[in-house]
């Protein structure tokens, strides 16, 4: 097998691996890299080309303190990262992950990743986005961070020979008679089945933006990883904490994948207007523009609200060199018909991030036996109510790293004997996908209150059907309604606003909910409910 993709052979192939990995983005080919180093067979999945994920998309950087910013520390990196998830970050899990951030970005540097240099110093330069009280984020040409991170992955995976299963879907894990996951059925894109027996299953597939008609999140980004992982016995928490980039491209009547504008434009000093060309961010927040992205993303649905307008606008006229500095956001303004050097760029929020996901340790350990969640589709503890701006790709290179330790560490006893593993059969309730994002942009954006939620969940419902998905776009469809379902359950459980759960009848913070993270887990029938709450540990 080598980095070129593995053939996909006839219906019904199976092969074996020490441990497979869901997803080529920075998580997963970190961790999948590492695994390999550490002497493990890998295999990773991946349901797509390689670098079709969220990850490539990416713009802002990596937040990361590697001590040559006077004034800027670890111990501000963690205040600020605590500050933004409003309660509900797990603080140890915080510490860890932002402690390890440097030497990180070290080990992707020596993979080949260049990241923009500051012309007079020549140190790395830096920039800074909603909620750091610090020039610390470093970026790669201008604004195309994270296509810079997955070159630099795929081409160390190339360069390996990392085997890499491309065009097939993750659709469940396979279980031991003692729930343990022994490996992972997949589908090709033309329905075919195939069987990878492993020891460990690493989810590193994303989040899941595609719940709502307008996102950042390409195509991939559906939630198949913590619907598998639901269906495996595990749990999600935090799922409520869907995080809406405050500023897309605006165009009339364009739905989908929309074109980001990075809030390190609001961080080199652009500025927010109203229709009638108002400042609005000023008394909203101490830091007006660079509030935390909650902040300004429920501003500006305020703002549109109040004015009736489609969009406000971003003023980055007295920048300079923009084209030069944000060539990504530039390129897609100009295909829009806009010139963000002689006018104001017209921006609306969309879905970008889920910060919540599946329970996992900052070792990427799920409470079933064999199954790993890193990155996006995981609950690490680290964003709590809303993620800080570019803790993204750190925790990507942090915990898939980490991840690929805690099996290598796993593995090395001896391995439990537990009978081959087999998948139950995968009936799953069906909603057509149109229906959910509808349902979801409606009834579960930004400002929801309970009649929305509740009318959102009955037209998922009023949609479902049951089947056995029998393709890619069958696993992710199941997998969208599914999520939803969890989605709806936590937002209407939660009576509060909270970070980016912002809630119309319930507006304020509920002292009540201060260190409670909703535990989500499905039920006899499958249907998601809500199990508990998780204590946030050690939460500021
Ligand atoms: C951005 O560049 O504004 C997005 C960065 C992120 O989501 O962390």
């Amino acid at each position: 097998m080598s980095a070129a993709s593995m053939p996909a052979p006839a219906s019904g192939w199976e092969a074996a691996a020490d441990v497979v990995v869901v997803g080529s983005g920075v998580t997963g080919l970190t961790a999948a890299l590492d695994a390999a180093e550490a002497g493990l067979r890998v295999v990773v999945v991946t349901k797509d080309v390689a670098d079709a994920g969220c990850t490539r998309w990416a713009q802002g950087g990596v937040a990361v303190v590697v001590g040559d910013v006077p004034g800027d520390s670890l111990e501000a990196h963690v205040a600020d990262t605590l500050a933004a998830g409003g309660g509900l970050n797990d603080a140890a899990a915080v510490a860890t992950i932002i402690a390890e951030g440097p030497s990180a970005v070290r080990r992707l540097q020596a993979r080949g990743a260049i990241f923009d240099p500051d012309p007079d110093s020549g140190r790395l330069a830096r920039t800074r986005e909603g909620g750091h009280s610090a020039f610390r984020v470093v970026h790669a040409g201008g604004d195309a961070t994270g296509a810079e991170v997955e070159r630099t992955l795929v081409a160390t995976a190339a360069g390996q020979g990392l085997p890499l299963l491309t065009g097939h879907v993750a659709v469940d894990a396979l279980r031991d008679d003692h729930g343990r996951v022994t490996g992972l059925a997949v589908l090709d894109d033309l329905g075919r089945s195939g069987v990878l027996h492993a020891s460990a299953v690493v989810l590193a597939s994303g989040g899941y933006g595609q719940l709502f008609a307008s996102t950042t999140n390409p195509q991939t980004a559906t939630g198949d990883g913590i619907a598998l992982a639901l269906r495996a016995g595990a749990t999600a928490a935090d799922l409520e904490f869907v995080q809406f980039h405050p500023t897309v491209l605006h165009t009339p009547g364009a739905s989908g994948r929309r074109p980001l504008v990075t809030e390190a434009v609001r961080g080199e000093g652009a500025l927010l207007l109203d229709r009638a060309g108002r400042r609005f961010m000023l008394g909203v927040h101490p830091q007006a523009e660079l509030a935390p992205r909650d902040v300004v993303a429920a501003a500006i649905t305020r703002r549109l609200a109040e004015t009736g307008a489609e969009c406000v606008w971003l003023d980055a006229t007295g920048l300079d060199g923009f084209a030069a500095r944000f060539p990504t956001v530039y390129a897609a303004c100009r295909a829009a018909g806009v010139d963000p050097t002689r006018e104001p760029i017209p921006v609306t929020p969309a879905a970008h991030y889920s910060c919540g996901g599946v329970v996992a340790d900052v070792d990427g350990r799920t409470a079933v036996p064999g199954l790993y969640a890193a990155g996006e589709v995981a609950r690490s503890g680290l964003h709590g109510a809303n993620r800080l701006a570019s803790n993204s790709l750190l925790e990507g290179l942090v915990v898939g790293a980490r991840a690929a330790r805690a099996v290598a560490a796993d593995l090395a006893g001896p391995r439990p004997m537990g009978g081959p593993g087999r998948v139950l059969p995968a009936v799953a309730g069906i909603a057509d996908r149109w229906t959910v994002q509808r349902a979801m942009t409606t009834g579960a954006g930004i400002g929801r209150d309970g009649a929305g939620l509740a009318a959102a969940s009955d037209a998922v419902e009023a949609a479902t059907l049951l089947g056995a998905p029998i393709d890619r776009a069958g696993v992710e469809d199941a997998a969208l309604t599914l999520l939803a379902q969890a989605v709806l359950v936590a937002a209407g459980t939660r009576t509060e606003s909270r970070g980016c759960h912002v809630r119309t009848d319930f507006p304020e913070r509920d002292d009540r909910w201060q260190r409670a993270s909703l535990v989500v887990g499905l039920d006899s029938s499958g249907a998601p409910a809500v199990r508990s709450e998780l204590a946030a540990a050690g939460a500021a």
